[in-house]
């Protein structure tokens, strides 16, 4: 694992936003992965001025998002679907036919998961995937438990979760319960991944990740197990490891 520190969320979000502005300019018909949470905030902000520049040209890239929360509209302010319109999809020249995205409808979920993840492979799979990480150590939705699953799949959102979201809902009995997610195989089979960490409630999922044992306890701890991962973190989150 690459581990980057920085000084600020500013720095990691212009550093991320480099990493796959340079992926895109190597490959114009790259897949990318990528990830909601406020994290990622400002690294879509950094695309969308580097696209208005005429520095990154994402005509050609496809995208597969992570997650999306069971039964929350697209139209919903806090469904992903609108948080990924809203922060970069609308501001960006992405074909709209190019976004591919979780569904949030129940019926026939298990349907939609498999072929998801079948949109996925005959895309060629991910080239680049961005992630952030829960305080509990997930990525995307794949949640702590005793078990992790390889395929897309609807999981049942831990307490811890749903308390750390429900700081974007007016209270905690609106923040869903489950949510569909990719799950570690499509990850791990990226060609290459960046993981973005901010703050000091990130500091022990972060530890964990990079230096703790391999364990389902901590989902991101199964990153140690591929080649090309780039970790971009400020001060804070790097507070147990350096
Ligand atoms: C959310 C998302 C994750 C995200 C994480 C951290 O629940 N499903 O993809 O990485 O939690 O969010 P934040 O960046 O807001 O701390």
């Amino acid at each position: 694992m690459k581990i980057i520190v920085v000084d600020s969320y500013r720095e990691m979000s212009k550093r991320a936003a480099k990493l796959v502005a340079a992926e895109v300019e190597a490959n114009p018909l790259a897949v990318l992965g990528l990830a909601t949470g406020s994290t990622p905030e400002g690294m879509y902000a950094e695309l969308v001025k580097l696209n208005r520049e005429g520095k990154v040209d994402f005509s050609r890239v496809t995208t597969f998002n992570l997650d999306e929360y069971a039964g929350l509209a697209p139209e919903h302010d806090q469904s992903y679907y609108y948080y990924m319109h809203h922060h970069l999809f609308n501001q960006i020249n992405v074909r709209p036919e190019q976004i591919n995205m979780p569904s949030c409808d129940l019926e026939d979920v298990d349907q939609f998961c498999l072929e998801y993840d079948q949109r996925i492979a005959a895309a060629g799979g991910i080239d680049l995937q961005v992630l952030g990480i829960g305080g509990n150590g997930h990525i995307g939705f794949n949640e702590p438990g005793d078990q992790l699953r390889v395929h897309t799949h609807l999981v049942d959102l831990t307490e811890d979760t749903i308390l750390a979201n429900s700081r974007f809902f007016n209270s905690v009995e609106e923040v869903p319960k489950q949510a569909v997610t990719m799950g570690l195989g499509s990850i791990m089979l990226a060609g290459k991944i960046i993981l973005l960490a901010a703050g000091k409630a990130k500091s022990e999922a972060i530890a964990r990740t990079v230096c703790g044992l391999i364990t389902t306890a901590i989902p991101a701890s199964i990153l140690q197990l591929h080649r090309d991962v780039t970790i971009i973190v400020d001060r804070e989150a790097a507070d147990l490891i350096i």
